[in-house]
């Protein structure tokens, strides 16, 4: 049996986001950003005192027991997330949330409470999903599943130029190196650890238009 979500799986700033949204749009399908909800979850541990320094299992249980994350279709039929009944803000963008969110996404029981959730909101349809697990963890039966890539210094030069993410004084070079640890982190934690699945078709973004890297998912889907 073969799930129907288009698994979109990736390194940091690969344009894994823009692109899942550009080709949910085109094929009219909604669009769930997985990264955020590790995110909303990273930002609920903080509020609760949580630090690199006690980024355990044990710190986080209490967070997931009270956390309330849902996805809602707004008037424009798009799915976006819900913190505790209140729509995420830029605060999921931060600088101080991206340091901390691979420490909180490599925990297993942050990884089972998502797990749960985000294979249940494919009952839902139809749907692009983005994130690191997605083709090889929460989804090995999707029926299409893409990789995303593009070298370290395009993937810096698009994060720096993204206005959403506000990172004060940041260089070329801090900036690469923030993604380079995460990768680091993300590719090599025990649970889920960020890899291609076997049956993903790889895509390398780097010197492609937004456009031009969504047709070509979009062909592969038509096909
Ligand atoms: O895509 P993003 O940069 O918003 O993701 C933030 C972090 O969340 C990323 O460093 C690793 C984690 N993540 C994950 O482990 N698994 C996913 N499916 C999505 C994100």
């Amino acid at each position: 049996m073969t799930t129907d979500v288009i698994a979109i799986d990736g390194p940091a700033a690969s344009g894994k986001s823009t692109v899942a949204a550009g080709l949910a749009e085109r094929l009219r399908i909604p669009y769930i950003n997985t990264g955020s909800m590790y995110r909303a979850i990273t930002l609920a541990a903080m509020r609760r005192g949580v630090s690199a320094a006690n980024c355990t299992e044990a710190a986080l249980a209490p967070v997931l027991e009270r956390l309330q994350l849902d996805y809602v279709r707004n008037d424009a039929g798009h799915f976006v997330l819900r913190m505790d009944g209140h729509e995420t803000d830029a605060a999921l963008r931060s600088a101080e949330v991206a340091a901390l969110v691979s420490p909180v996404a490599a925990l297993p029981n942050v990884r089972a409470w998502l797990r749960e959730r985000q294979r249940a909101l494919a009952a839902a349809g139809r749907l692009v999903m983005e994130g690191r697990d997605i083709g090889t963890e929460i989804f090995p039966d999707a029926r299409f599943k893409f990789f995303l890539t593009a070298t370290p210094e395009e993937r810096a030069r698009r994060r720096l130029a993204q206005s959403g993410e506000n990172f004060d004084g940041a260089t070329l070079e801090s900036v690469a190196a923030a993604i380079a640890e995460r990768d680091r982190i993300d590719s090599t934690r025990t649970v889920a650890p960020l890899r291609p699945a076997a049956d993903a078709v790889l895509v390398d973004s780097t010197g492609l238009e937004v456009d031009e890297v969504v047709n070509l998912l979009a062909r592969k889907v038509m096909e």
